[in-house]
């Protein structure tokens, strides 16, 4: 590794997260560099940022089962991290349960965005869930990615209030401004190698 942490976001859409990501590690005060983007969809938004700020973009057909990933997708996309010699996985927004050697390569080292408070609202619409359930609160979760689906430990969680007239579409405005913050929060404090994970619990050494 040398002094920055190189970082590959594996994306599926709109690709804000990325932005996010790309915009904060792109000052070079940062200790981490985005270098890499993978889509699964040749039609990921994501791409069009990549194309502008001139970050690799690589798309990897990940096959037709929804959700799930190949193991040879996951295999090619462990190769092309080998090649981008990438010490960090962001996921944001891929919306593929990662597993094979790609997480067995990264494991410790890949991170993931949620868009309410774990272990609450798991799953696809973490945003919906919440106003069909009634909360007060709700936010955005920042966490190691496990075997599991949204059950890795947690780094950062971000609150928003829902207000009584709050929609699953206004929420998640409110939400994803606070996702936009967490994430580069997390990613600067993996890079400064602050974060130790014991057991469930991620602790971070301040300094
Ligand atoms: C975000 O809400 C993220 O939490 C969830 O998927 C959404 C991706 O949005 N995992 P974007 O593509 O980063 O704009």
């Amino acid at each position: 590794m040398g002094t920055d942490i190189k970082i590959a976001v594996l994306a599926s859409g709109r690709g804000s997260n990325f932005r996010a990501l790309a915009e904060a590690t792109s000052d070079e005060r940062f200790p981490a560099e985005t270098v890499l983007l993978i889509v699964d969809n040749p039609d990921a938004g994501a791409l069009v940022y990549a194309s502008e700020s001139g970050i690799a973009a690589e798309i990897v057909d990940c096959g037709k089962r929804k959700g799930s990933m190949t193991p040879e997708s996951s295999e090619s996309m462990a190769e092309i991290c080998a090649r981008y010699e990438i010490d960090l996985i962001c996921l944001a927004g891929f919306m593929r349960i990662v597993k094979g050697e790609l997480l067995d390569r990264y494991s410790g080292r890949m991170l993931n965005i949620h868009p309410a408070l774990l272990p609450s609202f798991k799953g696809l619409d973490g945003q919906g869930q919440a106003i069909e359930y009634g909360v007060r609160v709700s936010g955005c979760t920042v966490h190691f990615v496990d075997k599991g689906i949204d059950t890795g430990a947690i780094i950062i969680q971000k609150t928003v209030p829902v207000e009584n007239d709050d929609t699953a579409e206004s929420l998640s405005k409110k939400i994803l401004g606070e996702e936009h913050r967490a994430y580069p929060e997390a990613v600067r404090l993996f890079a400064e190698r602050r974060l130790k994970i014991r057991g469930r619990r991620v602790f971070i050494d301040d300094e």
